[in-house]
C-alpha cells in the first residue's frame, strides 16, 4: 500500500487483524461477551497462545463462528508484559476508563452514571474474550472454547449476553447504518486542511494502529527494541524499521454498558406531545435525527466520496438545524464537517478559514465554537443490544407487560486508533458537552446524564430549530440512559497477541 501521507505505510495484512476490526460479524445473530479477570498467568498465556481468534481474512464466505479477545492494561501487565513496553500504550488505556474522576466527569460519568455504581469495571477485568455464531450455535461454541485449559486460566467475572435482534437498538431505532469506510488502499488523500467537503472515507490508520492516519502519520504506540526476546517474531514498524510493532494490527476497543429507559423514553415523549402519536414520532425522530426506519432528516443526497443510500448527506446546506436539530443524537455524534467551517464560500473566504482568520461565528452571531473537522473523530461502532425486546407500543403501557421492567440496552462498543481524540472527544465535546455548536444547556438528547455542569449550567434542554418562528424547546429531560459498566481494551494484532502470550513472569 502506498501512503499518500508523509509517513511509509506497511501493507494491510488482514490475516494478522482480528476479524472484529473489518466487519460486524452481522451474519452471526448469536453473541456473547466475557469479562476475565487471570487465575494463572502462566495457563493463560497458553490459551492465549493457541487461541482460535477469528482474523479478518476470509477465502469466500464468512466465518461460521468468531473469537475475538482483547486485554486491558491491567490484563497485560498481569501477562507479564514488562513495564517499559506497558508505558508506551496510550495514557487513558493505561490510567482506565473508571480510573480517574476527571476523565469520569469528562465522559459525563456522573451520577447515577457514576462509576461507583457500576455492575463491573471496577476492578477492570483483564480480559474481554468475544464470541459470535448462529443463536442455536452460540452454547455449543462456548462450551468448546471455555475448555479445562481455558478455566485453569480464567475466571468468569461476568457474562453479557445479547439479544439477537440486530439492525434495531432498543428504543426501536434502526441502527448500524452509518459507518466510516476504511480507505484499506490508501487511495484517499488525507493532506490537512485539503478536505474541503465532508467524505466518509476514513484512512486505516484511524482504526488500526501502526497504519497511515489522517494526519497522514502513524499513531504512536509500543514498539519493541530488538534486544527484547520475542521480538523478532513482531513485524517492523513502518516508521521505525528497527524496532518490532507491537500495536501494528492492533486496535483500541471501547466496551460500555449502557442500559436504556425505554418506558421512560415513550412515556416522556408521549406527554412532551400531549399524546399526539405523529407529535410524539417527531420529537423522537428530532432526538435521533433519523426515523425509527432510519431514514435521516436530511433528505437531500449529496454525492459523498465512501457514501451510500441513506447515508449520503451533510449538514452544510442545514447550518441553522431547520431540517436536522442541531443537538441530535447523529449531528452530535457526527458533525459531517469538512477541514473548514460549513457556509463558507469563494477562495478568499476559504483561505481566511483555513488559515483560522475567519470563524463561523462570523455568519452566525452567537455561535462561537467551530464544530471541528469530523474525519479526525470517526468511530468504528461495533455494540450489540442486551436484554428483551419492548415495542414503542408497549413501552407505552401504563401498566406495562411482564418485560417492561426487565434490562435492556446496549453493550456500546467502538474501535479506534486513539481513544482520547476519538472516543473521548466524541463523547466528551459532541455528546456530553453543553457547548455544542451554539447551543447552551443542553446534551445529547438520548446520552445526555442531565446533570448540571460543574459551573452550574444545565444540560436538560433540547431544542428543535424547526422551519418556522421560534425554535422550540423541550426542558427537564429525564435521563434515558445509564452507563452500567465500562472499560478499555486493547485488540491486538494476531503476532503482537502471540509475543504477549511469550512473556514470563
Ligand atoms: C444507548 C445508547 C445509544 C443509542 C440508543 C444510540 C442510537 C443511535 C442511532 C439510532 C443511530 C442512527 C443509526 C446509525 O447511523 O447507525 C446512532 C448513530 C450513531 N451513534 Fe449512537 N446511540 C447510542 C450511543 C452512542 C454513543 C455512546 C456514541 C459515541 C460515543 C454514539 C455514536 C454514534 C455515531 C458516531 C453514530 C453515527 C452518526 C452518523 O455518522 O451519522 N452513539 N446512534
Amino acid at each position: 500500500m502506498t501512503g499518500t501521507g508523509e509517513q511509509p505505510m506497511a501493507a494491510v495484512d488482514f490475516a494478522d487483524i482480528q476479524g472484529l476490526v473489518r466487519f460486524g460479524h452481522g451474519n452471526l445473530a448469536g453473541a456473547e461477551f466475557l469479562l476475565l479477570a487471570i487465575r494463572d498467568p502462566s495457563a493463560a498465556r497458553q490459551w492465549l497462545a493457541a487461541a482460535p481468534v477469528t482474523t479478518a481474512e476470509w477465502q469466500d464466505r464468512p466465518p461460521a463462528r468468531a473469537l475475538q479477545v482483547a486485554l486491558s492494561a491491567e490484563g497485560l501487565e498481569e501477562l507479564g508484559l514488562e513495564a517499559d513496553i506497558l508505558a508506551q500504550f496510550e495514557q487513558p488505556f493505561l490510567a482506565g476508563m473508571a480510573g480517574e474522576e476527571s476523565r469520569s466527569r469528562r465522559l459525563g460519568d456522573t451520577g447515577p452514571n457514576d462509576p461507583h455504581r457500576w455492575l463491573w469495571g471496577r476492578p477492570v477485568p483483564h480480559v474481554l474474550v468475544m464470541l459470535y455464531a448462529a443463536p442455536d450455535g452460540l452454547a455449543d461454541f462456548r462450551e468448546e472454547i471455555l475448555d479445562d485449559k481455558f478455566n485453569q486460566a480464567f475466571e468468569v467475572i461476568r457474562t453479557l449476553p445479547t439479544s439477537t435482534r440486530l439492525g434495531r437498538e432498543p428504543f426501536g431505532f434502526a441502527d448500524g447504518i452509518s459507518q466510516p469506510k476504511i480507505d484499506w488502499e490508501g487511495t484517499f488523500p488525507t493532506e490537512l486542511h485539503s478536505r474541503l467537503h465532508y467524505a466518509n472515507m476514513l484512512a486505516p490508520g484511524e482504526l488500526v494502529l501502526g497504519l497511515g492516519n489522517e494526519y497522514g502519520e502513524v499513531t504512536p504506540r509500543p514498539l519493541i527494541d530488538p534486544a527484547v526476546p520475542g521480538a523478532s517474531e513482531l513485524p517492523r514498524a513502518a516508521d521505525d524499521t528497527g524496532r518490532g510493532d507491537l500495536g501494528l494490527n492492533g486496535t483500541y476497543l471501547v466496551l460500555r454498558q449502557l442500559e436504556q429507559d425505554v418506558r421512560g423514553f415513550w412515556q416522556y415523549l408521549d406527554g412532551a406531545a400531549a399524546g399526539v402519536p405523529e407529535r410524539r414520532d417527531a420529537l423522537a425522530t428530532a432526538m435521533v435525527g433519523r426515523g425509527v426506519d432510519g431514514r435521516p432528516l436530511i433528505a437531500e443526497e449529496q454525492d459523498i466520496p465512501g457514501g451510500r443510500r441513506g447515508n449520503s448527506f451533510t449538514y452544510d446546506g442545514d447550518i441553522d438545524g431547520h431540517s436536522c436539530p442541531i443537538g441530535a443524537h447523529i449531528r452530535r455524534a457526527n458533525p459531517r464537517t469538512g477541514d473548514h467551517p460549513p457556509g463558507v464560500s469563494g477562495f478568499w473566504s476559504w483561505l481566511l478559514s483555513t488559515l483560522g482568520f475567519r470563524r463561523r461565528a462570523d455568519k452566525l452571531p452567537g455561535r462561537h465554537d467551530l464544530v471541528a473537522s469530523t474525519r479526525f473523530h470517526r468511530l468504528v461502532r461495533r455494540g450489540r443490544e442486551f436484554g428483551p425486546a419492548l415495542t414503542p407500543e408497549e413501552a407505552l403501557q401504563p401498566a406495562g407487560g411482564p418485560e417492561a421492567d426487565k434490562e435492556r440496552g446496549i453493550y456500546f462498543i467502538c474501535l479506534c486508533a486513539n481513544i482520547v481524540r476519538q472516543f473521548e472527544f466524541v463523547q466528551n465535546a459532541w455528546i456530553a458537552s453543553p457547548n455544542f455548536d451554539g447551543l447552551t444547556g443542553e446534551a445529547d438528547p438520548l446520552l445526555g446524564n442531565r446533570e448540571p455542569t460543574g459551573a452550574g449550567e444545565a444540560t436538560d434542554g433540547f431544542s428543535i430549530q424547526g422551519t418556522v418562528g421560534v425554535p422550540e424547546r423541550l426542558g427537564g429531560l429525564p435521563a434515558f440512559v445509564t452507563v452500567r459498566g465500562g472499560a478499555y481494551f486493547f485488540m491486538p494484532g494476531i503476532r503482537a497477541l502471540r509475543f504477549i502470550a511469550s512473556r514470563q513472569n
